[in-house]
């Protein structure tokens, strides 16, 4: 299977994994407002191994592994990749869910979640607690990549209390992943306070020296295209991964950062609102999605009002609704030419 971490073209730039946003639904939304190669890999929600290992809960958890037809087709046309992130304790049920993942012939690759702070996945020796226990992280690491021909990642931290950069990154790159990425704050720090780029810079010539063929990815405060660019070429990084950067502009995967209209908002969200209709109105609740509106709803004169009638808004009917509102009465005021209706 091909590792696309080493073949693809450097930097990569990434959409990080996040829980309750990067689902079909969103990836789609991102991958509709990217240009051509400025987006090389995404990722999934991350999705519990004990829950994949488990008849009832795998039913639970599979909506996490969920790509829409749509969604591939754009994939594949942009050579775009997908990885799937799998978390948990137990090497046993990593090895399971890596051959589950693989026999779905959707995913490119396979990352382990060694990041996640929260408390409910800490308390079980997973996500960032594997910090605190590096042999059973090498065991996981080695029963996943040995039940795959995927290749397998692993997403960490630079600490759980402290910055332990060298130490633990160089634990890890001793199982030779084809990739980590390093979110350059330790656990403690959760998302507070800057990212340290520094000690991205340091795990890197740790890489150099101990498994060149190790792809490194910075990730953490990383605000634009450009600033993507920029972090890669100073700290060495073969890519850089954003996450909360895409609430504030989902146009952000442009080389040349396009002009956003309003026009360019409401098709957007009319077309995320739709999307996740169309996939998850009989599972998911409507509610979820309110969370997505202030990143369209946000940069124009009376912003605040149309997200305060939105987040009014009941059902699915009501937010479409609201947006030809919306739609009609930016068109009487010429904020929007008429020849984009
Ligand atoms: C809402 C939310 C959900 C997240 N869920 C995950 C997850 O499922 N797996 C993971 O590895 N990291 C997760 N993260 C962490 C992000 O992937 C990323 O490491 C972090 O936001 C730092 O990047 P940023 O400064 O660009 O936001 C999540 C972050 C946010 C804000």
């Amino acid at each position: 299977m091909d590792n696309f971490w080493q073949s693809l073209p450097k930097p990569l730039l990434v959409l990080a994994p996040m829980e309750d946003v990067t689902d079909t639904v969103f990836r789609e939304v991102v991958l509709s407002a990217s240009a051509p190669g400025a987006l090389n890999v995404m990722f999934t929600e991350f999705t519990s191994t004990d829950g994949l290992c488990h008849e009832k809960g795998r039913e639970k958890v599979s909506q996490r592994l969920k790509v829409n037809k749509s969604e591939l087709d754009r994939l594949k046309a942009g050579n775009i990749k997908l990885v799937a992130q799998i978390w948990g304790d137990n090497p046993e049920n990593f090895r399971k869910s890596a051959q589950l993942i693989t026999e779905m012939q959707l995913f490119d690759g396979i990352d382990i979640n060694m990041g996640c702070p929260v408390n409910k996945v800490v308390k079980h020796k997973s996500c960032s607690a594997l910090i605190n226990y590096p042999d059973l992280a090498k065991e996981i690491i080695y029963a996943t990549a040995e039940s795959t021909d995927l290749p397998v990642s692993v997403k960490t931290r630079i600490g759980f209390n402290q910055i332990i950069t060298e130490e633990w990154i160089g634990h890890v790159l001793e199982t030779k992943p084809k990739a980590i990425t390093i979110h350059a704050r330790t656990r403690k720090m959760m998302s507070e306070g800057p990212a340290l780029w520094d000690e991205i810079g340091k795990a890197v010539e740790l890489r150099n020296q101990l498994n060149p063929g190790t792809v490194i990815i910075g990730n953490g405060d990383v605000s634009s295209y450009g600033d993507a660019l920029e972090k890669a070429e100073k700290y060495g990084v073969d890519g850089a991964m954003v996450g909360t950067g895409i609430f504030r502009n989902p146009w952000l995967f442009n080389q040349i950062a396009p002009e956003i209209t309003i026009a360019d908002r409401i098709e957007l969200m009319r077309f995320h609102i739709s999307l996740y209709r169309d996939t998850w109105g009989g599972s998911k609740d409507y509610n979820v999605l309110k969370r997505f509106f202030k990143i369209y709803l946000n940069g124009f004169a009376g912003a605040a009002h149309w997200r305060d009638q939105f987040m009014r808004a009941l059902n699915f009917d009501e937010s479409l609704e609201l947006l030809c509102n919306m739609q009609n009465e930016f068109r009487m005021k010429e904020y929007i030419t008429a020849d984009r209706y």
